[in-house]
Formats: C-alpha cells, structure tokens, sequence
C-alpha cells in the first residue's frame, strides 16, 4: 500500500505586480530585491477574491486530472496562514462547500510556509490508517492581505497564489509519499509573527484588527539555511537514499540565496533544484505545491522520480518530505 500525489492543480491570480511596480509605492529598487532574493514579481488577488477561492479553484482542476469527483474526497486539508477567518471557520470547510465535496472531514493546518509538508503528512497518514482512498492536500495564502507596507524589508518577499494535491491510497508498495521529517522550534516563535495592528482594543471598543507580518529576517535567514541542511543530513541518515538518488529537491521558495547556500554546503547542482520563486515570490503554504503544479505542467516529473521536499517557515517550523513519484 502507498499513498500518492495523483494530480495537482495551481491557482494564480491574474494581477502580477513586478519590482519596479512596488518600487513606485515603497522605498526600493528592483535591483535591492533580485539581488537579495531572487525575486522578480509577484501576484495579488484582486478585492473580493478570497484564499478559499483560490484553493477551490486549484482544487477542481486537480480533481479533473485525477478524474475524481467531490463526493470521492474522505479529507480536505488547507494548509494556510491567510484563512478566509481568522480562528474559525476552517478555510477547508469552506473550500469543501464551494467544491460540493459534503460530508468528508475537513481541517485547517497552521505551520506557516512548511504548512504543506505538514498538511501531506497529515492527509497521507491519514489515508494510510482509515478506509479513505482520496485526499485534498491544500497549500493557499492570500499574503498580501497581511503584509506590512511600511516595512519594505517584508512586504517586497510575499505573493499569493494556491495550489492542490489528490493524494489516493493504492494497493501497490514503494511510491508516492515514503518518508517524512517534521520539527519545530518554538523559541523562534517571535521571529516570525501576525502582529496586531490595532493594540488598543477592548470589550467596549471593539475595532477589526488587522494583522500584519512581523519578522526579524536576519533570524529567519540562519534559521532557513540551518533547518535545510539539517534536514538533508537528517533524510540521508534516517531513510537508505543518497542525494545522487534525487531527481529533484522542490524547496519552499522563500528566498533563491537561502537554497544557494544550502546547495553549496552539499554540492548540489542547482539544476536538481526547482526554483520559480522569481515569478511568485515566497507564496507561503502555496509555495511548494505550486512549484510541484508547475514541474507537473512542464513534465519535469517523470514515473519513478525521487523528490525531496524541504520547508521551513512561521513557528519556526521546518519539514521534509521524500516522494517516488
Ligand atoms: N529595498 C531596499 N533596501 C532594503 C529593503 C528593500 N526592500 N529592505 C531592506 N533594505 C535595506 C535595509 O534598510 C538595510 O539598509 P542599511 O544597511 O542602510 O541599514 C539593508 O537593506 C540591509 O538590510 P538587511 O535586513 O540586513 O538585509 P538582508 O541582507 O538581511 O536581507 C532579507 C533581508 C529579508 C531579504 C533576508 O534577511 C531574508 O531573506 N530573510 C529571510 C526571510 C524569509 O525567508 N522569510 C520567510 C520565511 S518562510
């Protein structure tokens, strides 16, 4: 028995705004964040259009190249840190109802830009203990609603976007989803955080708070390339594959000079790496999956393939994953 990534389906919104369009509201150059991240553009969901419409949106198209229909689903999983709700309900209830998938279960994840590796973990071991066959694995964010646009070493990072995974369980042995690694270290909770704009509220004066991301970047930096290392050292101790075995290694795309310096520690050529960061920027949850979705559009990922997906992000919180495909 395995449990598989049996189609993927993205999700990006239509209005792509590139460095020199932030340049014209903020103190920066295109120059300062191609050089520090790699990053060339980004895209914004426009008014009205929420995370749970976006993640339904890849949901069905995932669906339609599994060839299964809603009432197949026996799990939805959205891994997002930009609900539709903050606090409840779950965005995947809401993704369930506007795919009509009624009935199965149905949960947020909350791990910041390792969300996805969380959410497959979750969804697989799931499928793996229960009658259920199909799954919804769901990385969505809507991070342009929350940045801060008076802190230009934040808000020129993040984008939005979503895409979906059916995982299914299957009778044969050795694919699909054959080895995780999930960790955290709450300590660095306060390194990357929703801050509240609004401070003085109370009872009588109740005011909507709008959050925004706070981060202390420098942290997060050393924090990103640690956990990368660490966990490919992990993977190469815990489970009998060799980093030669792989045929891609799909990071979380935070910032392209974070899996360089990663890469350079293993001597990994960077064409076994998959970066679109410069498209989408770091889309949180989203990021892997739509990297995944678009490897998938472009046939980079053939039968038999050997993935590694690393991540790390809000918690701290970091996570691998290796998949035969
Ligand atoms: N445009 C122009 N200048 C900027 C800028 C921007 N958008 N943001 C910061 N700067 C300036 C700073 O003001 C500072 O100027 P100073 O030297 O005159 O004080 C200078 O650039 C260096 O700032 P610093 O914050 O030290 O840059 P950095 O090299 O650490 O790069 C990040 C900043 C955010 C790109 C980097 O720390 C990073 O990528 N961190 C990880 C972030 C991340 O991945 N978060 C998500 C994790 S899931």
């Amino acid at each position: 028995m395995s449990v598989v990534i049996r189609a993927l389906g993205a999700s990006i919104p239509p209005q792509r705004i590139t460095n020199e369009d932030l340049a014209a509201r903020v103190d920066t150059t295109d120059d300062w964040i191609r050089s520090h991240t790699g990053i060339g553009a980004r895209h914004f969901a426009p008014d009205g259009i929420l995370t749970s419409d976006m993640a339904a949106e890849a949901a069905k198209t995932a669906m339609a190249k599994a060839k299964i229909g809603p009432h197949d689903l026996d799990l939805i999983v959205v891994a997002t840190a930009t609900p539709d709700y903050f606090g409840f309900p779950a965005t995947a209830c809401i993704v369930q109802d506007k795919i009509g998938a009624y009935g199965c279960a149905a949960y947020d994840i909350v791990a910041g830009c390792t969300g996805f590796i969380y959410a497959l973990h979750a969804a697989s071991s799931m499928l793996e203990t229960s009658h259920g066959r199909h799954a919804l694995v769901i990385g969505a964010e809507a991070l342009s609603r929350i940045v801060d646009w008076n802190d230009r070493g934040t808000c020129v990072l993040f984008g939005d976007g979503a895409a979906a995974a059916v995982i299914s369980r299957i009778d044969e042995a050795g694919r699909g989803c054959l080895s995780f690694l999930l960790g955290a270290d709450g300590g660095g909770a306060r390194d990357l955080y929703l801050v509240q704009a609004e401070r003085d509220r109370t009872f009588e004066r109740a005011q909507p708070v709008v959050p925004v991301i706070s981060m202390n970047g420098r942290k997060v930096y050393d924090f990103a390339v640690k956990s990368i290392t660490v966990m490919i050292e992990r993977l190469m101790h815990k489970t009998v594959y060799r980093l030669e075995d792989f045929a891609w290694i799909v990071p979380h795309q935070a910032n392209a000079r974070i899996v360089q310096a990663a890469a350079k520690r293993f001597n990994i050529p960077q064409d076994k790496i998959y970066l679109n960061i410069e498209e989408y920027a770091n889309t949180s949850a989203a990021s892997i999956p739509l990297a995944l979705a678009e490897m998938d559009q472009k046939g980079l990922l053939k039968p038999g393939d050997l993935v590694m997906l690393v991540g790390f992000g809000a918690g701290l919180t970091y996570g691998a994953a290796v998949v035969r495909w």
